[in-house]
């Protein structure tokens, strides 16, 4: 399936090119939500923790293929204001109120880029005292290297400034339902 980019959605803007089709996100949301349910049982409490903004549609499409017990919850964090390129700040807005303690705990992340929020936000997290503390990004550009690395990445993104499934430039463009670079 070709997706095929609507002028309506873009504001004016032009895309370089699609990298990542519908299809293809798909398909490989299906290959995680797989693989977390193979990783865990029904003991586990997994909890899955969404990191918003960027997070909300990988998230939603994951877990309805999670065949395990689950709860879902968010974390607000904000790293890049308005620009392009990192400010290297990460900013709390908002704190999971689900118990974390005993539970085996997947935070979910559009991309890692910086490796900033991460850095910043996992151990806040382990804090908590999870049983297990896992990461699954959909998008992982390879800049840094994190310390642990995602046990689950969907894609090896490329050096460009993607937008879409969840992606923005300046809080627009989440809406595209495929993942494009600017
Ligand atoms: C973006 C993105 C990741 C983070 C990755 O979030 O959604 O959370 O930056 O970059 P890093 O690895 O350099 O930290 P942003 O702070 O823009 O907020 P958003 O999720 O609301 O878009």
């Amino acid at each position: 399936m070709t997706t095929v980019p609507s002028p309506a959605q873009l504001g004016g803007r032009s895309l370089e090119r699609v990298v990542y089709a519908e299809e293809e996100i798909r398909r490989r949301v299906e290959a995680l939500a797989r693989e977390i349910t193979e990783a865990y049982g029904p003991e586990d409490e997994l909890l899955v923790v969404g990191l918003l903004k960027g997070s909300f549609i990988f998230l939603a499409d994951l877990v309805r293929r999670i065949e395990l017990p689950l709860k879902v919850d968010f974390l607000v964090a904000a790293s890049y204001g308005a620009g392009m390129v990192s400010s290297g700040e990460v900013r709390l807005l908002y704190d999971p109120e689900a118990r974390l303690t005993g539970r085996a705990v997947v935070v979910v992340e559009d991309i890692v880029d910086s490796g900033t929020t991460l850095n910043r936000i996992l151990p806040l997290l382990a804090a908590r005292g999870p049983k297990s503390l896992e990461l699954c990004a959909l998008l992982h550009k390879r800049r840094v290297r994190l310390d642990p690395e995602p046990r689950w990445v969907g894609f090896e993104a490329p050096a460009e400034f993607l937008v879409g499934y969840g992606l923005d430039h300046r809080e627009e463009l989440r809406h595209l339902p495929y993942i494009a670079s600017l």
